[in-house]
């Protein structure tokens, strides 16, 4: 028996010939979904251990082999999920000196083992988008970007968890039984080619993987594997720059302009996330959230000014509200990485101070730049989060801080719930769990419901004039 080939070296391919004394252990008498008895049982040798299963048992056989520690095993490989697995035409039990002989030079593999090897390649495949994997157990197999590795201790072995995503979403992934030699091969690695299957607990998809393989694939490539806007990134552009145009006061006006143009922040303006995961957490997320508050705001400042105050004394500086709309968030650019992660500087200095030093020294740029509009909106910049514990360091005091605070708050909340359910298919009713509905304390994430859109029909006023 010396001469058989090792586990470790049998070749994934169906019906690849298999007669091997192997170690074996944890039998167990299953059933297929006919209704028929099998037995799975677990085999190895020094190299790797691999699951075996033979059709057509029956509890007498499982009394047979359970207590045997070696057995030789003939028939065939096959392959599930690109994961080497036996299926036994026929079971003998070797001579009892082989067998000692066999389980003494052949010691039970670490239980650590990597199943798969992780390796460099550099291939492209065609896949399906990660959103349509759907259902417990859907096999996954594709090119994805991975981000968050790390390694968990579980009740038997560690575990990595990560992160993985395409132009569709992002999901969360695991790989039973890894070593922190896998992590370490994952660690500058931005994208991999991953077979698992889907896992839905607790109603979440994830992928549970058997492979994952780094790829290095081009800076253009790896665009592609990111959520983006819906809006063309020029369009947003014209839009945001339309905008600042229509600015009034000539002091923020020109602030705007420059801001923008800096070249530290025009290489990243039109593509930056706008968060890890809250909201607008895709490429030309932050260009997306300043367009719609701008929006907003303008609605919200002509509402209140032209509407519902028309003879205040005191009307809203719809001016102030665009810039702030424009700059609040302006340093994410830095606070995230290009492919939506933390970075360690946002860690160190947040957007809102770095938004404001920024925001300061353009206007010490600008001759004569009026100390009270330096004030406000600096104070508009900070505050903008509301609360301390928000990373404000101080609350909105003025009519633009508190009304562009409250804007930016509810674009945070409507535009997921608006994303999301636009995305639902005919005739369901809730989204996945959005993050961006975790009120409160408890950051649970909470699903929205398809809500006033089932009302469309009702109590309206048909032909007749009566409602229907
Ligand atoms: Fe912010
Ligand atoms: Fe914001």
């Amino acid at each position: 028996m010396a001469d058989q080939p090792l586990l470790k070296d049998l070749p994934c391919e169906k019906n690849y010939p298999v007669a091997h004394l192997l170690r074996v252990s944890n039998f167990e008498l299953k059933k297929t979904k006919k209704g028929d008895d099998y037995l799975l049982f677990k085999v190895s040798d020094a190299t790797k251990s691999l699951t075996c299963k033979r059709w057509n048992s029956t509890a007498t056989d499982l009394d047979r082999y359970k207590d045997c520690k070696a057995l030789f095993i003939t028939g065939k490989v096959d392959p599930y999920n690109s994961e080497v697995s036996i299926v036994a035409d026929s079971i003998a039990e070797p001579e009892e000196e082989a067998a000692e002989k066999f389980l003494e030079g052949h010691p039970e593999p670490t239980k650590t083992a990597p199943t798969t090897p992780i390796a460099m390649v550099s291939v492209s495949e065609k896949q399906c988008a990660l959103r349509d994997y759907k259902g417990k157990d859907t096999p996954v197999s594709g090119l994805f970007r991975i981000f968050g590795a790390e390694l968990k201790i579980g009740k038997k072995s560690p575990f990595l968890v990560f992160k993985l995503g395409d132009k569709s979403g992002e999901l969360g992934g695991k790989r039973w039984e890894s070593t922190q030699e896998d992590l370490d091969k994952l660690k500058d690695v931005r994208t991999a080619f991953i077979i698992g299957k889907i896992d839905d607990y607790g109603n979440t998809n994830s992928v549970i993987a058997t492979t994952i393989e780094p790829r290095n694939i081009s800076d253009d490539e790896f665009s592609q594997l990111f959520v983006s806007t819906k809006y063309s990134i020029n369009f947003l552009k014209k839009e945001i720059w339309g905008y600042i145009q229509r600015i009034q006061n000539k002091y923020i006006r020109i602030l705007a302009e420059n801001i923008l143009k800096d070249p530290l922040i025009k290489e990243r303006f039109s593509t930056s996330v706008a968060a890890v995961s809250l909201h607008h957490n895709y490429r030309g997320g932050l260009c997306t959230h300043v367009f719609r508050n701008m929006k907003v705001g303008e609605a919200l400042v002509d509402g209140f000014n032209n509407n519902m105050y028309p003879d205040g004394k005191y009307k809203i500086n719809k001016d102030i509200v665009i810039f702030l709309a424009l700059c609040h968030d302006i340093f994410k650019t830095y606070e995230y990485n290009p492919d939506g992660t933390y970075s360690q500087y946002g860690g160190l200095v947040p957007h809102l101070p770095k938004g404001a030093i920024f925001a300061e020294r353009k206007m010490d740029a600008i001759p004569n730049f009026p100390e009270e509009l330096r004030t406000q909106l600096s104070h508009g910049l900070l505050s903008h989060h509301g609360e301390e514990k928000f990373g404000s360091p101080v609350t909105p005091k003025t009519v633009e801080a508190v009304l562009f605070h409250y804007i930016d708050y509810m674009c945070s909340k409507i535009d997921p719930m608006l994303e999301n359910l636009d995305r639902l298919s005919e005739g369901v009713l809730w989204t996945d769990p959005i993050k961006a509905l975790a009120f409160g304390d408890n950051g649970r994430a909470n699903p929205a419901y398809m809500g006033g859109m089932l009302l469309s029909e009702i109590g309206s006023l048909g032909d007749t004039g009566n409602a229907k």
